[in-house]
């Protein structure tokens, strides 16, 4: 019996390839950017697996070109890339990778705080451009951590990691869900529940940490943010249409709010022109779960659900069972 044949959208470790090889024929797509749509259909036609990335679209289009898909891995946390509904119907198992990129994603969201807080990469182009003129009591103030109210909105795994490390900088937490029935802490947790109005209006840091869906999309627009402190920071490490850009512009410029730090964009790898020309948002380049560490165990657990699915057995992280 032939074996069956995975095709990968980028690059992975030596360690991931030799896992899947295996059990299964590995077709790895070498280019240094996004497979092009037409490579990708054409790739699949006689694949069984799928191992891909976040700027992969994989649609009902690209489901059709692949009549003997069993299974899509996405080497991501976030599944907003592929079109669930339709990998339903043709009973493709779906996976994504979670838990195993939480702790990078919210040391990456702290780095973005710290950054925007303190001014780290303002003060970092001041410095290059030769503009430092020594140590001066008012030079580049930003904002103390200790005694500020971090408000998160989203408290999954990822949103749960973020308000972990608080307590060492000494913020106090509030957190709200955007599912009313979703658990929270018990009431003897430090941190305190309230609704996303609350959080938004009463926090000095605001770190999103919901996946994209209709009801997160802009979920950040002139309206809310109008409703912020304007001290007030936000963080965006989840999906960039989580925030409409033109707004988030029109704040930071106007004063509506302090600062930003983001990681994810709305149109990927663009960025907002008006956003590039602010000194208040720090802008990081979708690294989240950018460390050798996490990657390789991304890429791993979706070789591994590959390998499960393959051999007849359930996926380790579905999203779509099949
Ligand atoms: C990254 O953004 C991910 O969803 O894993």
């Amino acid at each position: 019996m032939s074996r069956p044949s995975v095709l990968v959208t980028r690059v992975i470790p030596d360690s991931v390839r030799e896992r899947l090889a295996s059990a299964c024929d590995i077709d790895v797509y070498t280019g240094a950017t996004a497979i092009p749509r037409d490579q990708l259909k054409a790739r699949l036609t006689d694949k069984q697996a799928l191992m891909c990335l976040l700027t992969d679209r994989i649609d009902a289009d690209v489901l059709d070109a692949a009549p003997g898909l069993r299974i899509v891995a996405n080497i991501a946390v976030g599944f907003d890339n592929i079109d669930l509904s339709a990998a339903r119907a043709r009973a493709i198992v779906v996976t994504n990778t979670p838990d195993v990129l939480t702790e990078a994603t919210a040391d990456l969201t702290w780095g973005l705080l710290l950054a925007v807080m303190r001014r780290i990469p303002e003060g970092e182009r001041l410095l290059r451009r030769g503009e430092w003129k020594g140590w001066a009591l008012d030079f580049l103030l930003g904002s103390d951590l200790r005694h500020k109210q971090l408000g998160i909105v989203g408290f999954g795994r990822i949103g749960r990691a973020v308000a972990a490390r608080a307590g060492g900088f000494g913020m106090r937490v509030i957190y709200a869900t955007l599912d009313a029935d979703a658990p929270g802490f018990d009431s003897t947790s430090a941190y305190t529940r309230a609704t996303v109005d609350e959080v938004l209006a009463t926090s000095d840091v605001i770190s999103l940490h919901v996946p994209l869906t209709d009801e997160t999309r802009h979920l950040i627009n002139r309206r809310t943010l109008a409703t912020m402190k304007r001290g007030a920071c936000l963080i965006n490490t989840s999906r960039g249409p989580v925030v409409d850009e033109d707004a988030l512009a029109w704040a930071l410029r106007d004063g509506v709010i302090a600062g930003a730090g983001l990681d994810v964009y709305e149109r990927e790898p663009v960025v907002h022109r008006a956003l590039l020309e602010l000194d208040n948002v720090v802008l990081a380049p979708h690294i989240g779960s950018a460390t050798v560490e996490t990657r390789t165990a991304m890429a791993d657990l979706a070789a591994r659900n590959v390998l499960a699915v393959l051999a007849g057995q359930p996926p380790l992280t579905p999203i779509v069972a099949g």
